[in-house]
């Protein structure tokens, strides 16, 4: 990529700001005396992650893990790895997990896979964005945060080939002509 690309304002970053309080709210009413494992999937979910934990006033623990499926290219190779995996046991907890994007849902069915067998009591995903138009595998989405059409979207944790996830809001990228 040459020169910088022009980006488009999807979600802005009052609008995230509000839904990640909105996601805290349900969150915590579900989860407040349970002490929850939450699992950030890394990298793209870290700003979220971190925006929704300082808003999560109760006993919880965190966790990452680091899936790779996307390489440098826009599209997916369909092939899931675990590149960092889980430090501490999840037998017998109640796993929250935190994504960025469902999109495929390759990498979110994998991930729920790997964790329901090591016996969590219970699993649910909460994702702040969904982009249904582009799912190959069926994926519920616990606590979802927005729903996206099916444009390439960067920005708040979000990149495109390990650039852009500083922006604030999330964007898409104009395309040219
Ligand atoms: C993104 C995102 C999800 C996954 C969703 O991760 O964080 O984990 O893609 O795509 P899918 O539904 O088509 O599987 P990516 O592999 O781009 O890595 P990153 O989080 O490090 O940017």
């Amino acid at each position: 990529m040459g020169s910088q690309p022009k980006f488009r304002i999807l979600l802005s970053s009052e609008e995230i700001e509000a839904k990640v309080k909105a996601l805290a709210d349900e969150i915590r009413r579900d989860y407040q005396d349970k002490h929850p494992l939450l699992i950030g999937v890394l990298k793209g979910s870290f700003m979220f992650m971190a925006d929704l934990i300082r808003l999560l006033d109760f006993p919880l623990e965190v966790e990452f893990i680091r899936l790779s499926s996307y390489g440098g290219s826009r599209e997916s190779s369909g092939k899931v790895r675990v590149v960092q995996g889980l430090r501490s046991p999840i037998k017998g907890r109640d796993v929250l997990v935190i994504e960025d994007i469902v999109d495929t849902g390759l990498t979110t069915s994998f991930l729920l896979d790997y964790l329901q067998k090591k016996i969590p009591a219970s699993l649910k995903l909460c994702a702040l964005t969904d982009k249904p138009s582009r799912r190959q595998t069926p994926v519920t989405i616990d606590y979802l945060g927005f729903t996206v059409p099916n444009k390439f979207i960067v920005g708040y944790g979000l990149d495109w080939d390990e650039k852009f996830r500083y922006l604030p809001d999330i964007c898409f990228i104009q395309e040219k002509g």
